[in-house]
């Protein structure tokens, strides 16, 4: 049997954060339990490269969107690796083959009358790569990204999407399957009462995208190109194409279900290619309850996660604890009370006892099989069906899926508790018991597989065994072997302990004015930007004239409680380096305004605090740096500088 499931491709214009990870590790846990299934699998997800948004990070990198793209897309390849992500294919969509075939559909669907040029004028939103009608705006700025649209007039290509609109509500009524879960289903559904238009699918005005031929001012648009992906990743119309379309399941965040539930089939009906059997929309990861964001700066990256936690923690932790159909929360105290209780304890402990006993016993060789009692046969009647289980997955129910292998879990504990096999005298009736333990971690090996790869290898490993397919992992009375030493499968993991460095958000500012304080000899009034204006009263007087201030950028503590000095409010505190007599600001002269400023390993929270609390934390100087604990504070491309000697006091 063929199994084809996607991920939606990523835009590479900036490094993946966890929420990216997320959707990787949900697809390719359905992934791995397919191919446990012993089905042929294949598991598409890769990057979305061209647009303008691509285009417009590139510049701002003052490179190339080529040179850009190659240079990002190696973090979307290395979260993969790291998350252990068994993709069969990773696409980008600037090569050849993908641009050719998104050409090929465009001029099939165009041969047939369905694409026509026409001129749009519109509020397009670049971080969303889409127009919005003025009913969809709120307060005239685009729901996701809080920003005004920009008003684009271009001459474009039309793709005649209205036409189809009463097929694909048909199909929508018809295969309750296609959109899930339910709600997004119904979100749709009652999007598509009002009239669908015809789709702009053509851009003029930026260069980065597949170029029409015989008309080459125009690109693609973006979403047409992308969303073809999914059968250029198959080869289409190849051999492969044959043996997987229709996808079995396509996962995609919420905030880009239109372009699926909507754009897509419409888009294969016109080509009269199949439509996908179900588009899967999963919830949004937050992280402390918050939205990740550049700014509050509470973005986690992968990569530092898996190489604090390892890989299994983390996936076991995203599968088990969020419900896919709803949004979901990374919390450091939820995923390290989880884990070590499910991992550690639970699963940890179980191998960890059956390996001693079987070392202790029988010096490791796995026992026979002798008669089963009620017990034995009890703790069997516990092992999960995986025809259940795989309805689950097929559900995409992954988390109560986990549930249940969990429950397994623990009645194997249980059984260790009821047989009691260090009191067992009967050296047969011993060696049962042993078997039936090592024989079931075998089977849970299997189960966990999906959630946990390199968890399942070491299990077996550990009772000298090997990972077949489910078929091959049912209860057999004939399994022998040897069983390694005892290793600890996961080590508990105690709650970082928070850093007070963290309770200070700190930003790279850059002075715009600075005004005498009218009623204080001392101080200064300074405008500055820090992503946005706020003025600041310092008494710096004494030691800068306002044209040595002016233009520079420093650092200010952006959460401070605002104060009043002398009647003038100060939003925020600038720092500077104090030694002696002598005074320096901190300085960031290579980024920009706005950008935060950290230490390595430490995550700023952004809760306001006193100047109390600030004051106890003590930042210092080493080597013309500004150092906390002996780190460099930095930001995203430099290490904070202040040219003052070493062991200055800064505040
Ligand atoms: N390039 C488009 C998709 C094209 S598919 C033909 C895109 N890229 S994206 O990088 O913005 O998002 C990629 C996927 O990650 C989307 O499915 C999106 O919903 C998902 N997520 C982005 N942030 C997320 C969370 N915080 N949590 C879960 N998924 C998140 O959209």
């Amino acid at each position: 049997m063929a199994y084809y499931i996607t991920t939606a491709i990523d835009y590479p214009n900036a490094k993946p954060h966890i929420g990216h990870g997320y959707e990787k590790v949900l697809a390719d846990a359905l992934a791995r339990w397919h191919r446990m299934r012993g089905e042929d699998v294949f598991y598409l997800t890769g990057v979305d490269e061209h647009g303008q948004k691509i285009e417009k990070s590139a510049e701002e990198h003052g490179k190339t969107p080529a040179a850009f793209v190659d240079e990002m897309v190696k973090h979307f390849i290395d979260m993969d690796k790291a998350l252990n992500v068994s993709y069969d294919r990773f696409i980008r969509t600037t090569e050849k083959e993908h641009e050719k075939i998104a050409l090929q559909i465009f001029e099939k669907v165009k041969e047939k009358g369905l694409i026509y040029k026409g001129e749009y004028e519109g509020a397009y939103c670049v971080g969303c790569e889409r127009f919005y009608t003025e009913k969809e705006l709120v307060e005239g700025k685009c729901p996701f990204h809080d920003k005004a649209p920009e008003t684009i007039k271009t001459e474009s290509y039309f793709f005649k999407m209205s036409q189809f609109q009463e097929a694909l509500v048909k199909h929508i009524e018809k295969y309750p399957e296609f959109i899930q879960p339910d709600t997004r289903r119904n979100e749709i559904l009652s999007r598509l009462k009002e009239p669908l238009r015809d789709l702009s699918i053509s851009r003029t005005n930026f260069k980065w995208g597949v170029k029409i031929p015989g008309d080459e001012k125009h690109v693609l648009y973006v979403w047409f190109d992308a969303l073809l992906n999914y059968i250029s990743g198959l080869d289409y119309p190849g051999e492969r194409f044959k043996k997987f379309w229709p996808a079995n399941c396509q996962q995609i965040g919420k905030d880009i279900l239109w372009f699926h539930a909507v754009i897509w089939p419409t888009i294969l009906m016109a080509a009269e290619i199949e439509l996908p059997r179900q588009i899967y929309v999963h919830g949004f990861l937050t992280v402390e309850g918050q939205k990740m964001s550049k700014s509050i700066g509470n973005v986690l990256d992968p990569i530092e996660l898996v190489k604090e936690y390892g890989a299994d923690r983390i996936r076991y932790f995203l599968l088990r604890d969020v419900s896919p159909k709803e949004d979901g929360d990374l919390s450091m105290k939820a995923f390290i009370e989880r884990t070590n209780a499910d991992l550690a304890d639970s699963l940890g402990n179980l191998l960890q006892r059956t390996t001693v006993m079987a070392h202790k016993y029988f010096e490791g060789k796995i026992p026979k099989c002798g008669e089963l009692k009620e017990v034995d046969k009890k703790l069997l009647e516990t092992i999960p069906d995986t025809e259940e289980l795989t309805k689950l997955m097929d559900e995409v129910q992954v988390n109560r899926a986990a549930e249940k292998i969990w429950e397994y879990i623990s009645h194997c504990n249980r059984y260790i508790n009821e047989t009691e096999p260090w009191k067992e005298k009967d050296q047969e009736r011993l060696g049962t018991i042993i078997y039936v333990l090592v024989e079931n971690l075998r089977i849970i090996a299997h189960l966990v597989q999906p959630y946990m790869p390199e968890a399942a290898e070491k299990i077996v490993r550990q009772i000298g065994q090997e990972l077949k397919t489910f078929k091959e992992a049912e209860f057999s009375t004939e399994t022998t072997g040897e069983v390694k030493k005892a290793e600890i499968l996961f080590e508990k993991k105690e709650l970082p302990e928070e850093d007070e460095f963290s309770r200070l958000n700190l930003k790279v500012a850059e002075i715009k004015d600075v005004k005498d304080h009218p009623e204080a000899d001392k101080l200064y009034v300074l405008e500055i930007d820090v992503g946005e204006k706020r003025q600041l009263v310092a008494g710096l007087k004494k030691y800068f004239k306002p044209e040595e201030l002016k233009g520079k950028h420093i650092i200010v503590v952006t959460n401070l409680k605002p104060a009043k000095l002398r009647g003038i409010e100060s939003q925020g505190m600038l720092l500077a380096a104090e030694k002696g007599d002598t005074v320096k600001v901190l300085e960031a002269p290579e980024s920009r305004p706005g950008e935060q400023v950290a230490v390595q390993g430490i995550k700023p929270k952004g809760e306001q605090i006193k100047y109390e609390d600030f004051a106890k934390i003590e930042i210092t100087t080493k080597d013309g740096k500004a150092v906390y604990k002996g780190k460099p504070l930095k930001t995203r491309t430099e290490e904070v500088k202040v040219k003052i000697e070493d062991g200055a006091k800064i505040r």
